[in-house]
């Protein structure tokens, strides 16, 4: 009974309105408040598109330097936050740290935070954005036994989270400025992306007046899965199985018989049917990046093969499926000597901008309700309760 529409995996429900993000996705077009993202890629960087998405403008100098120097001055991590990592066994998945020490910061700020005012909520923004990298990098360490790292206030964003990813004492970490520059790009790309599973969840969540570090955390949770961020781990996890360009054809085989339960990773997309616009930026600049760095990695040989193979298939080109954006972002990383255990949480990092943009956006819209699906019920009619004796 009821007026509503079935719709399993919301394929043509809005379910709000927003100013963020505007996707085409039979064009291939994404832009962050109306700049297209080739612009932002090229021109951009992480923090500044950061500001976009909050703020819905881009900032003059004094604004971005304000930004900056906010962001940078809520980059520590509290030491308790040390303690309660601590308490995970050595061999966690990084993401199941980081999403627990996010949703723990509601421990350490929420009572202190009023998200009624603008200005709390803008607070919760800079400290999640801020923190965000400190915290990801130190449940990279401790999973590898390492001391923890202060955040190096006079680096940038991209670099600073280098160095606590890598650094060890008396040994200076020689990094090359096309390692915090790529990842900055890929930063920017992972930013934002309208009404995904796991920015509707931070809305779902937050619909319910819940605090941003809890909303966030869920987005996290949300982004784990492999058919959302997890797939960019499942791809290298999949060009290493691989192994060999030869190997190719026998894994697209695979991927089209519907009985193998197998489906090619970093492919395919609901919105997109036409090429990511963020896999072509990134599939160009892994070329280079990868160049620049000095790697050779036979994987990138495996997964362009794995490309031209599938985009000549019939099923995937009937099917309109594409690489995505988690194609070629994992060699990228792995280029970086990012472990593919933490490839989602560098999506997470990224796309925290985006969810508490969405965040806010959804406590300044006056139309704002709980977010409240209903069903198709298909359970039991009317029946009685009978004593346990006689069943
Ligand atoms: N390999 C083989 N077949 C596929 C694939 C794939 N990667 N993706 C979709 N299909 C087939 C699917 O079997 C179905 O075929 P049929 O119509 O014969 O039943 C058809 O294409 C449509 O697929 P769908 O599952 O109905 O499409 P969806 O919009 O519900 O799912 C998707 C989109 C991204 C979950 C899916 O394409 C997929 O599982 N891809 C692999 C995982 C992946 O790369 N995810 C990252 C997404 S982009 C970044 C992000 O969001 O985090």
């Amino acid at each position: 009974t009821g007026c509503f529409t079935y719709d399993p995996g919301f394929m043509s429900t809005a379910s709000c309105r927003s100013a963020i993000t505007y996707i085409d996705g039979d064009a291939g077009v994404l832009m962050y408040r109306g700049y297209p993202i080739e612009q932002l890629a090229k021109q951009s960087s992480y923090l500044e598109v950061a500001y976009l998405l909050l703020h819905g403008e881009l900032p003059n100098q004094a604004q971005f330097d304000a930004f900056d120097n906010e962001v940078t001055h809520h980059s520590m991590m509290h030491e308790s936050i040390r303690h309660f990592l601590r308490g995970f066994h050595h061999d966690a998945h990084p993401m199941a740290m980081v999403c627990a020490s996010i949703a723990s910061l509601s421990a350490f700020y929420h009572d202190k935070i009023d998200i009624e005012n603008p200005e709390h909520r803008r607070l919760a923004a800079v400290r999640l954005i801020a923190k965000m990298p400190t915290i990801a990098a130190a449940c990279y360490r401790y999973s590898v036994g390492w001391p923890m790292r202060f955040p190096r206030n006079n680096l940038e964003y991209c670099t600073r989270f280098l160095h606590m990813m890598f650094e060890v004492p008396s040994e200076p970490l020689e990094l090359s400025p096309t390692a915090a520059k790529a990842l900055d790009l890929l930063f920017i790309l992972h930013a934002d992306h309208e009404q995904n599973a796991s920015t509707s969840t931070v809305r779902l969540v937050g619909s319910t007046g819940a605090n941003p570090y809890a909303s966030v955390a869920a987005g996290i949770a949300a982004l784990w899965g492999p058919a959302h961020g997890g797939a960019n781990e499942a791809v290298l996890k999949m060009l290493e199985e691989i192994g060999d360009a030869k190997h190719v054809d026998s894994v697209v085989a695979k991927a089209k018989d519907k009985n193998s339960g197998f489906r090619l990773m970093g492919f395919g997309h609901r919105i997109y049917k036409n090429y990511d616009p963020r896999a072509a930026i990134i599939r160009e600049m892994t070329h280079k990046v990868l160049a620049d760095l000095g790697v050779s990695d036979p994987l990138l040989d495996v997964a362009l093969e794995l490309e031209r193979v599938a985009l000549k298939d019939d099923y995937f080109v009937e099917r309109k499926l594409y690489p995505n954006v988690d194609f070629y972002s994992g060699l990228i990383y792995k280029a970086l000597n990012i472990p593919k255990e933490m490839f989602t949480v560098m999506f997470a990092i990224a796309r925290t901008s985006g969810w508490i943009a969405h965040w806010i956006e959804q406590h300044e819209t006056a139309d704002t309700k709980i977010g409240r699906p209903r069903q198709v019920y298909t359970g039991a009619a009317k029946r009685d309760y009978r004593p346990i004796t006689t069943r």
